[in-house]
C-alpha cells in the first residue's frame, strides 16, 4: 500500500480506502462484510469511509464491529452527516441541532471517541453555512472530530466555506468526496484547480463506477446474478452507466488492461490515482477477492500512452458537465 496526505493536512491516509455503502448492512451479510474489512487490513488500507445514512446507520454499526479490536491509532475513520436519519424534519441536513446529535449516534455505533474526518456528505442549501462550520469547528476542539471535509460540494461552495473558515478562524475544511472515475470526470474543469491550490484533497467514490469499468456488464446481456445492478437498493446510482453505448466501450478497455498486466478493475482504480489532487480512492466490495483484486493498484503509474489510449476508446462518453454536481433544494 502507499500513503498520501489527506489534502494539506499532516493526515497520512491509504491511498486506497475501504467503503461500506450498499455493502455492509444490505446486500451483504455480516460475515462477508466483517471478511470485507479483514482483507483490507490484511492489504495494507487503513483508511475506511461510511456515512450514518448508509443501511439506515446499521453500516457504521457493521464497520464498528468488524474493527473492533484493531489497534484505534492505525486506522483513519471516516464518516458523514446530512442524509435523513429518520423521519423527524431535524433528522437531516446541516443544522447544529442535526450534527450534533449525528456524530454522537455514529461515534456510539462506530464503537470510538472520535472519527479521523467528517464529512459534510452535501450541501445543506437551508442552513446557514456559518452555522454548519462553527459546529464543525466545536466538534474539532472537543476532540469528536480530527479534521472536517465536505462530498459533492461545488467549487462555488468550497470556496465560500473557505472564506468563512479564514474569516472566522474556524478549522478549514481539508477534502471533498466527489465521484470520480475515468467515465465521470465533472470534478476536473472547476473543482480540481481551486483545490489545488487551496490545499483541499479528494476522496474520491465509486473508482471502477460500481463494477462497471471491471467489464463485468456485457452489453445487451442481462447483468450477472448477484451483482450490484441486480440489487434491489444498488440498482438506482448504476443505472446511469448500464447503457450499451457505454458498456460497448468500456469492453474496449480490456486490451489496454491486458497490455499492462493489470485487471480491468485495477486499471480503473490506477487511472483516478494519477491524479496528483486525489488523496485516496474509496472502493466497495461485496467479496473480498475483489478487495484482494483492486487494491493491486497501489503504487500502479500509467504514462501518457496509456491515458490517451483510455480517453480515444472512451471518446464521448465521458461525463464532464461540472452542472452535474449538485445538492438537493431544499434537502430531503
Ligand atoms: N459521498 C458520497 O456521496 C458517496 C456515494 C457513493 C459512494 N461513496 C463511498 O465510496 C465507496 C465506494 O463506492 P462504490 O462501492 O460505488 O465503489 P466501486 O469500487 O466503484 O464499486 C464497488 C462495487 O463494484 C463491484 N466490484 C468491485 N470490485 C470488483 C471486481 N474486482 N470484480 C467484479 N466486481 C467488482 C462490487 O459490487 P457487486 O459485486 O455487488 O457487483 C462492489 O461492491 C462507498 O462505499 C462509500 O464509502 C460515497
Amino acid at each position: 500500500m502507499e500513503f498520501r496526505h489527506l489534502g494539506r493536512s499532516g493526515l497520512k491516509i491509504s491511498e486506497i480506502s475501504y467503503g461500506n455503502w450498499l455493502t455492509h448492512g444490505s446486500q451483504v451479510e455480516e460475515d462477508a462484510a466483517k471478511l470485507c474489512v479483514q482483507a483490507a487490513l490484511d492489504e495494507g488500507i487503513t483508511t475506511f469511509d461510511t456515512a450514518d445514512v448508509y443501511a439506515g446507520t446499521k453500516a457504521e454499526e457493521v464497520l464498528g464491529r468488524a474493527l473492533k479490536g484493531v489497534r484505534r491509532e492505525s486506522l483513519e475513520i471516516f464518516t458523514k452527516v446530512y442524509w435523513p436519519t429518520g423521519p423527524g424534519r431535524n433528522d437531516s441536513g446541516l443544522s447544529r441541532k442535526h450534527i450534533t446529535e449525528s456524530i454522537h449516534g455514529s461515534l456510539r455505533r462506530l464503537q470510538t471517541d472520535y472519527v479521523d474526518l467528517y464529512q459534510a456528505h452535501r450541501f445543506d442549501h437551508e442552513t446557514p453555512l456559518e452555522e454548519t462550520l462553527k459546529t464543525f469547528d466545536d466538534l474539532v476542539r472537543q476532540g469528536k472530530v480530527l479534521y472536517v471535509g465536505v462530498s459533492e460540494w461545488t467549487a462555488d461552495q468550497i470556496a465560500q466555506a473557505l472564506k468563512i473558515a479564514d474569516e472566522m478562524g474556524f478549522d478549514r475544511i481539508v477534502s471533498n468526496q466527489p465521484q470520480y472515475s475515468m467515465l465521470w470526470r465533472v470534478i476536473e474543469s472547476e473543482i480540481v484547480p481551486l483545490c489545488e491550490r487551496e490545499g483541499v484533497g479528494q476522496i474520491v467514490w465509486s473508482p471502477i463506477a460500481q463494477g462497471v469499468l471491471t467489464g463485468k456488464y456485457l452489453p445487451g446481456r442481462q447483468p450477472p446474478e448477484g451483482s450490484r445492478a441486480t440489487d434491489a437498493s444498488g440498482s438506482g446510482m448504476i443505472a446511469r452507466f448500464m447503457k450499451d453505448d457505454v458498456l460497448s466501450r468500456v469492453q474496449e478497455l480490456k486490451p489496454i488492461a491486458d497490455d499492462l498486466g493489470l485487471s480491468m478493475a485495477q486499471l480503473a482504480v490506477a487511472w483516478v490515482l494519477q491524479n496528483p489532487n486525489v488523496s485516496s480512492a474509496i472502493i466497495g466490495a461485496s467479496r473480498p477477492e475483489q478487495v484482494r483484486d483492486n487494491v493491486k493498484a497501489a503504487g500502479v503509474k500509467l504514462d501518457s500512452d496509456v491515458l490517451k489510449r483510455i480517453d480515444d476508446v472512451l471518446g464521448s462518453i465521458v461525463e464532464r458537465d461540472p452542472a452535474r454536481t449538485s445538492s438537493p433544494n431544499p434537502r430531503p
